[in-house]
């Protein structure tokens, strides 16, 4: 069974095993001792169920089970032997069960729930505040129920229904005896639940670190010392034999017509969706300057995938500031990258990028054969509208039998898209921008995108017809022929495509830095505000601890999905080396990659070296996500961000 199987069969029997339980404590406070026994020995064989599944589950990693395991599960057993014990006896001879088994009835169904929501709302890592706000939780209801079911007299239907069966009643005398030492029980638990209550609230204020330096050596310089990160510019001249690739480019509103007529209410760059397509060869100067005409919210420009000098990353309130309507900023930077990029906002990205402030940027090799079909296919949503550029038809451009064709897959939107290309084998050229080594020839392969991902793919164009299909449906033609069905074609996965060559590094390097990210949705503050948050370790942007390198360092990244969502996670400023998925090693090419799709259960591990100082966002590209928390920074000691607004989305 699948990691993200277990976790979401691990939720089903938690909320079982409590229901059982405080469905048993009901039976058996209502008198109905059959159904309450039937009930308990169900919520016996839930739980027992749920301490198999947490053992299979942690077999998988500790991230996925470690509250389960220090909490969950200890408060369980402990309540279910309690019941057991209580109540055990009188069920079993069909005996009405005295209040207080009654009531360790409910406690093991409390226990049950209690673990259930720490797993749901709490996670990974747990805290001692959370862990003692479940246990007051957990006390503070057995003393309500305890006091409900000790109450006198008859008003509710329970009561009654004791009353009918007096056959296994315990003597009313039996009941006063023992009622002296019921109290100071109660007492007792009533100041424990109270002084673990106050004690997991007071510790929910105690500020988390600010930093994290992945078992590395600490920041030398404070954070708010060093080079401002507004002093790492990009280069000011092309490389030998480069030209000057000058971009003006505005954003504004603008109603824009998709080909099918379809009008989008849009954010643009240029008045056009995407926005303008940007070209360069591999080692001239990209030069844009960026107006914001009236777009109120403010926009910059993110290099995405594009290892830019930091000042010029376009990420507000850490490497510039908001440009603001009436405002203008200029990006510099050197074309080294050849490869296909896209370029889109940073400041609300969730409903900037969505709303179309985005473009490409595609850099050829200068010495390179150009394809003779070369087509760029930005996938975008406007509005529930899915198109390929501005074309939300069937785009069915010219290509004669023979000709070399790269199709640029780019995918724009928060979700992954599910490609197809029929009627050609083909080779994913490049991905991410960064070629392949080896590519073999495939056909009948689907291929995934993640957010924020972009696949080349190459073929020779056949004699017969070529399609692409995007999630199922035919997009682009390359000369007309029957609908290809493309739906049940396994998935490429390109950590196991392509040659093995030489890569500086590997799953056996020692690091000089080790970030672990577990993301989850969970309770947490997002910008100053609680919320149920996609998190990272817990916590929420901007309450994350900043991941702190040292130019040099050899930096690796284990990113672990708990959630049942699919995360493409995204470092800026420098491309990633793919080590391993679920501990298994990458076997093909090297697959290096800016944005990966960390699906739920997984666990991936990436590498790179800190060789471009700055202060760079990581994040989640489900921009939504990153919106909700997914989001922090890693810096380098001795940089300084932009002062200010923390606020990036
Ligand atoms: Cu393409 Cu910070 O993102
Ligand atoms: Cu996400």
């Amino acid at each position: 069974m699948s990691t993200a199987q277990l976790i979401l069969l691990d939720h089903g029997v938690a909320v079982l095993t409590a229901v059982l339980w405080l469905a048993a404590g009901a039976m058996a406070a209502a008198g109905r001792t059959r159904l309450a026994l039937g009930l308990a020995a169900g919520g016996v064989l839930a739980a027992a169920g749920r301490l198999a599944l947490v053992a299979v589950l942690a077999d998988r990693g500790w991230w996925f089970v470690q509250e389960k395991v220090l909490l969950g599960a200890p408060l369980l057993v402990v309540t279910v032997a309690v019941a057991g014990v209580l109540a055990g006896r009188p069920l079993l001879r069909g005996v009405a069960p005295a209040p207080s088994a009654v009531t360790a009835l409910f406690a093991a169904g409390y226990a049950a729930l209690a673990g259930f929501v720490v797993t749901y709302l709490g996670g990974y890592p747990l805290t001692w505040s959370v862990a003692l706000l479940a246990i007051a939780g957990v006390g503070g209801a057995v003393l309500v129920t305890a006091q409900v079911l000790a109450a006198p007299g008859p008003p509710s239907v329970p009561a009654r229904r004791v009353g009918a069966l007096p056959a296994g009643r315990e003597p009313h005398s039996a009941a006063q005896h023992t009622a002296a030492g019921t109290l100071t029980r109660r007492r007792l638990l009533g100041i424990a639940t109270a002084g673990a209550g106050a004690a997991g609230v007071g510790l929910a204020f105690v500020r988390s670190p600010s930093a994290d330096a992945g078992g590395g050596a600490a920041a030398v310089h404070p954070a708010s010392h060093g080079t401002p990160v507004t002093d790492l510019r990009g280069a000011t001249a092309p490389a030998p034999g480069g030209a000057v690739r000058p971009y003006t480019v505005t954003a504004r509103r603008a109603s824009v017509a998709l080909t099918s007529g379809t009008t989008v209410d849009a954010w643009t760059f240029d008045g056009t969706l995407p926005g303008p397509p940007l070209t360069a060869v591999q080692g001239d100067l990209v030069q844009v300057t960026l107006r914001n005409e009236d777009i109120d919210d403010g926009v910059t420009i993110h290099w995405h995938g594009y290892d830019v000098a930091c000042g010029e990353d376009g990420a507000p309130g850490t490497t510039q500031d908001v440009v603001r309507a009436g405002e203008e900023f200029g990006y510099s930077f050197r074309a080294d990258q050849a490869g296909t990029f896209w370029y889109h906002t940073h400041q609300v990205s969730h409903v900037g990028v969505r709303r179309g402030l985005f473009g490409t940027l595609v850099v050829t090799q200068r010495d390179a054969e150009p394809e003779d079909v070369d087509l760029v296919l930005p996938v975008h949503t406007y509005d529930g509208v899915l198109a390929i550029g501005d074309d939300d038809g069937v785009l069915a451009p010219d290509a004669v039998a023979g000709a070399s064709v790269r199709l640029r897959l780019l995918n724009t939107d928060s979700e992954p898209h599910r490609f197809g290309l029929a009627g050609t084998a083909f080779r994913l050229a490049a991905v991410d921008g960064r070629d392949v080594n080896e590519p073999g020839e495939v056909s009948e392969r689907a291929l995934r995108l993640p957010a924020g991902g972009r696949y080349d793919l190459t073929f020779t164009m056949p004699d017969g017809p070529v399609a692409l299909t995007v999630d199922g449906e035919v997009r682009l033609r390359l000369r007309d022929g029957d609908t290809p069905e493309t739906g049940g074609w396994p998935e490429l996965d390109p950590l196991h495509y392509g040659a093995p060559a030489a890569v500086p590094f590997t799953l056996d390097t020692d690091y000089d830095r080790h970030f672990t990210l577990v993301l989850d949705r969970g309770v947490a503050m997002v910008d100053g505000r609680p919320a149920f948050a996609q998190t990272v370790n817990g916590r929420g942007h901007p309450s994350i601890p900043e991941q702190v390198v040292a130019e040099g360092d050899l930096v690796r990244f284990s990113v672990v999905n708990r959630s049942l969502e699919t995360h493409p996670w995204h470092l800026h400023g420098h491309g990633v080396l793919v080590l391993a998925r679920d501990g298994r090693a990458a076997t093909g090419s090297p697959l290096w990659v800016d944005t990966f799709d960390v699906r739920p259960g997984e666990v991936w591990d990436v590498a790179f070296e800190a060789d471009n100082p700055g202060v760079w966002m990581n994040h989640c590209h489900n921009l939504p996500h990153a919106e909700q928390g997914m989001m922090l920074r890693l810096r380098y000691d001795g940089v300084t961000a932009v002062a200010g607004s923390h606020a990036m989305h």
